[in-house]
């Protein structure tokens, strides 16, 4: 089966690249297929707002989605990684999560290939790993409607430098367990 990873982060190789490409690992070491994209090293506008996807499942913005696009309806499995800015997702995540709507039709079923099972991982400074979960559930909503089959989130806490998840082990280990689970 094929895993995509989606990281939001524009920091190379920091929290949010690690936990989502030790989710992948885990998949990968039972032999699936494991394929990551960094959107900040990726060719990707903002939605434009005219809303043409609607009728035809296409998004007029020819960029880098149109790999991604094809990466998530070729996929089993979708990882979507971000740090929290603000108390949210980061820009890139968030451009990313617009770009979506295509596989919304207009009756709100979706254009989705296929069962895809979906996680969720997210890293932040704040020590409290709860401290933004009415957001992270909020976000799990939002996939749910769009018709991805949501297994979880998982939050790295705590993680202000670059290489601070790299001392949790604990939950690098859960990433690579929630991976290998997520595909079973
Ligand atoms: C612009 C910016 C905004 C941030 N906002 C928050 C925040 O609201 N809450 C929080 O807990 N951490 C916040 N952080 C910290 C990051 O979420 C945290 O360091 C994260 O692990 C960074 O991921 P990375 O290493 O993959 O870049 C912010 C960091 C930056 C650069």
């Amino acid at each position: 089966m094929k895993i995509i990873g989606i990281e939001g982060s524009p920091r190379k190789n920091g929290n949010t690249e690690k936990l989502v490409r030790s989710i992948l690992q885990g998949a990968m070491d039972d032999g699936h297929e494991g394929k990551f994209c960094k959107l900040a090293d990726m060719r990707i506008s903002p939605c434009l707002g005219c809303i043409g996807c609607r009728e035809t499942g296409d998004c007029v913005v020819k960029d880098d989605m149109t790999q991604i696009y094809e990466g998530i309806q070729a996929a089993d499995a979708i990882v979507i990684g971000s740090p929290v800015y603000m108390w949210q997702v980061s820009a890139q995540t968030k451009m990313f999560l617009d770009r979506l709507v295509p596989f919304i039709k207009p009756d709100f079923s979706t254009r989705l290939q296929g069962e895809k099972r979906l996680l969720l991982g997210f890293t932040q400074g704040n020590p409290d790993p709860q401290s933004f979960k009415p957001y992270f559930d909020y976000l799990e909503k939002m996939l749910a409607f769009l018709h991805f089959r949501v297994a979880g989130t998982l939050v790295a806490s705590g993680t202000m430098e670059k290489d601070d998840i790299l001392r949790q082990i604990d939950v690098l280990d859960r990433a690579k367990e929630m991976g290998r689970s997520l595909m079973a």
